[in-house]
C-alpha cells in the first residue's frame, strides 16, 4: 500500500514549489508612504522606524527617482507641517504654495510617470492633531468633510494622481467626488481607507509627523470616536461598501497583519481593487525584533508582505517597499 496522494511530492524541489506557487509579490505590487519635510539637504531617520527617513524636497527628488529605478511607480504623501502653520480647520491644508502642493509637483517634475497619491486627513495641519475639525469636544462630521474637498481639490490642482482620505469621517467619499467632478478633475481617483480602525500600531507614524492627539483639556485624546473600534468585522464591510458606493475608485484596510480577515471579507464583497495598508508600527516590531538577532529580518518581511498579498490584497502600501524589491532582485 501507499498513500495515493503525496502533497509533499510538489514541495520536492525549489522549482516545482516555485511552479504551483499561488501568490508572488512584484514591485507593482507597493505604493510607497515617503514622508516630506520643509528645509534642504534633510533626509532625517524617523526614530521608531529605522531606516526610514523623512525628506526635504530636492532629496526627495533622489528618492523618488531610485524608486522608479526599483519598478515602484506609485508614492502616497504625506507631509510634516511646521508648528506655527497648525490651527483647528487645517488652513494651511490650502494653500497652493504648501508643502504638500509642492511636493507634488516636486515628484512629478522629477518623475513624470509616478503615480502621485496623496493624504486627505487634517492631522498634520492640526494644532489637536485630530483628523477632523474639534469642537465642543467632539470632531465635526461634516464641517471636516467641506474642508477635506478642498483640500482634494487642492491636490489634484497641483497635480495629485489619486487623493487618499484617510480620516474615517462619515460621507466624506462623497463630497470628495462631487468637488472634484464639479471642477473637472474627472481622472483625480480616490483612494478612500474605508476601513481604518483605531489602532496603536500608528505610534511611529505619529512620531514622524509629531501629529499625535494632543493631550488638551476638551480634546479627544484618541481617535476612536472615528476610526473604527477593532473588536469589529462586519463593520469593515459595511463601511467599505458605503465608500464604494459614494465613489472609492480603490478601498483600503489598514493595519495590516492583524486585520487579514477584514481584508478578505472585504476582497469577496467588493468589485473595485483592495489595497492594505502595512503601517509604521508593524514595521518598527520587525527592525526591533530584527536589530535585536531574535527575527530574520528578509525572511520575516517577505512572509508578511505575501500574507498580507495572499489574504486578498491587490495591492499594499508599505515602508518595506524598497527593502521587498532589492531582495527580490
Ligand atoms: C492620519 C494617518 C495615520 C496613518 C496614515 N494616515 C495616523 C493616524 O490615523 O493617526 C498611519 C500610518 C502608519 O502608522 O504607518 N490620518
Amino acid at each position: 500500500m501507499y498513500p495515493l496522494r503525496r502533497n509533499r511530492r510538489l514541495r520536492t524541489s525549489e522549482a516545482i514549489r516555485s511552479l504551483v506557487r499561488e501568490t508572488v509579490i512584484t514591485p507593482q505590487d507597493f505604493i510607497v508612504p515617503l514622508f516630506v519635510v520643509e528645509g534642504k539637504g534633510v533626509k532625517k531617520e524617523i526614530a521608531s522606524m529605522p531606516d526610514y527617513y523623512r525628506f526635504s524636497l530636492d532629496l526627495l527628488v533622489t528618492e523618488v527617482k531610485e524608486l522608479w529605478s526599483l519598478g515602484l511607480k506609485s508614492v502616497l504623501l504625506f507631509v510634516k507641517v511646521p508648528d506655527n502653520l497648525k490651527d483647528n480647520i487645517g488652513t494651511e491644508a490650502l494653500n497652493p504654495e504648501g508643502l504638500m502642493q509642492r511636493a507634488i509637483k516636486t515628484v512629478k517634475d522629477a518623475v513624470p510617470g509616478m503615480y502621485v497619491m496623496t493624504d486627505v486627513a487634517l492631522d498634520p495641519y492640526s494644532s489637536y492633531g485630530h483628523d477632523g475639525v474639534v469642537g465642543n469636544g467632539m470632531i465635526v462630521n461634516d464641517d471636516t468633510n467641506a474642508i477635506l474637498a478642498k483640500m482634494s481639490l487642492s491636490h489634484a490642482q497641483a497635480g495629485a494622481d489619486m487623493v487618499a482620505p484617510s480620516d474615517m469621517m462619515d460621507g466624506r467619499i462623497f463630497e470628495i467626488r462631487t468637488l472634484l467632478e464639479d471642477e473637472g478633475f474627472h481622472n483625480t481617483g480616490i483612494l478612500s481607507y474605508s476601513a481604518k480602525y483605531a489602532s496603536a500600531f500608528y505610534g511611529p507614524f505619529r512620531d514622524a509627523l509629531d501629529s499625535a492627539p494632543a493631550a488638551i483639556k476638551d480634546v479627544p485624546k484618541d481617535k476612536k470616536a472615528y476610526q473604527m473600534d477593532f473588536s469589529n468585522r462586519d463593520e469593515a464591510v459595511k463601511e467599505t461598501l458605503m465608500d464604494i458606493q459614494e465613489g472609492a475608485d480603490i478601498v483600503m484596510v489598514k493595519p495590516g497583519l492583524c486585520y487579514l480577515d477584514i481584508v478578505r471579507d472585504i476582497r469577496d464583497a467588493v468589485d473595485v481593487p483592495v489595497a492594505v495598508y502595512q503601517v509604521s508600527g508593524e514595521y518598527a516590531m520587525l527592525k526591533a525584533a530584527a536589530a535585536k538577532g531574535w527575527l530574520d529580518h528578509d525572511a520575516v518581511m517577505l512572509e508578511q508582505v505575501i500574507a498580507i498579498k495572499r489574504a486578498g490584497a491587490h495591492m499594499m502600501a508599505s515602508y518595506f517597499a524598497k527593502d521587498v524589491v532589492k531582495l527580490l532582485s
